[in-house]
């Protein structure tokens, strides 16, 4: 019997040792590209799976519209296609270089249409640890989390707006350095309001999905059904000028933006030189010393020149 226990005891701190030494020496799997450690990929996958069958929400997603899920394409496409993919885009570099390997949710191999939504929910809102995969509990509401989960059970039958917004950005190299210093000065606002710097809607966009720094702030101007209905992604909803309701919210949110930067401004009920909002918005930030305001050109109205021109677009609030 002491023989026994003995034994026991002996086989703990052998086995106690070599988890030491298979750590201490650097035998452990670290790198992304290593073998996966014994049954890592076992305890964790049970780990997980016990955890999510306990939270897991029941929730039926058939009926959630085309503008949910147009609303999960648009969070898909910016907080989940670096790593996942687009429908036939390829793998970024980042994905190439993970582990695990973060599946390419738009490939009849990576699809996670068999799961219940509620399953693919608790892993956006509360992410994977010890994996690339964040949670997202802190930075998208409920509505998205589910939007963008209803989008993914249903992602080898989408509507065809939701397909289209989730078309690879075009993504344009970066400017070459102007050849003469002063054209990249500020341009100065112009005094007039019809002379105002203009910028067409491609430009815009051009510009928007460049790099961070060369953005302009981008201020809705017009009527809050517009905006909400879509607008220019990350554009502020700055309220009507043509309403003392508006030119107030106006002065609330320019007064957070500093006067040197670059600020696009745009209506979008109508043509932009007729359009109530764009004249005394523009006057109202001149005041203020905008010193580079610039009018987006809308030669009909938003739904048209940018929504119908197959430019981004962000929805809601
Ligand atoms: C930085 C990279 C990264 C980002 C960004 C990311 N994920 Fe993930 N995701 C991963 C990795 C890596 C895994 C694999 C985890 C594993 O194997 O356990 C994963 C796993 C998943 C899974 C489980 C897939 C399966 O086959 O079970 C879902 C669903 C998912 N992610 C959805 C999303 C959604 C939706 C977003 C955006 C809101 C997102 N992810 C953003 C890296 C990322």
């Amino acid at each position: 019997m002491r023989n026994f226990i003995l034994g026991i005891v002996v086989a703990f701190v052998l086995a106690f040792v070599g988890v030491f030494f298979y750590f201490d020496l650097g035998l452990a799997p670290v790198a992304t590209a290593d073998k996966p450690m014994p049954m890592e990929a076992y305890f964790a996958k049970k780990a997980l799976h016990a955890r999510i069958s306990r939270e897991t929400p029941k929730r039926d997603v058939s009926g959630f519209t085309t503008a949910d899920l147009v609303t999960g394409a648009n969070v898909y496409q910016a907080d989940c296609a670096f790593c996942h993919g687009l429908p036939n885009g390829t793998k970024s570099a980042a994905a190439n270089g993970m582990f695990p390997a973060p599946p390419q949710l738009f490939t009849p191999d990576g699809m996670v249409t068999d799961d219940p939504a509620g399953l693919t929910y608790w892993k956006v809102k509360n992410g994977i640890r010890l994996t690339g995969m964040p949670g997202f509990r802190a930075s998208l509401s409920e509505q998205q989390m589910w939007d963008v989960a209803a989008l993914l059970a249903r992602a080898d039958k989408l509507p065809p707006e939701a397909t289209s917004a989730l078309k690879p950005a075009v993504v344009d190299p970066p400017d070459p350095p102007a050849a003469n210093p002063s054209a990249s000065s500020p341009a100065v606002t112009a005094p007039e309001w019809k002379d105002a710097r203009q910028i067409s809607p491609a430009e815009l966009a051009k510009k928007l999905s460049g790099p961070a720094a060369g953005r302009p702030v981008v201020l809705q101007v017009g009527f809050k059904v517009l905006y909400e209905g879509g607008h220019v992604p990350g554009a502020i909803f700055a309220g009507p000028a043509s309403t003392a309701e508006g030119a107030a919210r106006l002065k609330t949110e320019a007064g957070k933006i500093a006067r040197d930067k670059e600020v696009v401004i745009y209506c979008g009920c109508c043509p932009w030189e007729k359009c109530p909002n764009v004249h005394p918005a523009y006057d109202e930030l001149r005041k203020m010393g905008f010193s580079r305001l610039v009018v987006l050109l809308i030669p009909q109205d938003f739904a048209h020149d940018w929504i119908g021109a197959g430019f981004p677009v962000q929805r809601g609030r």
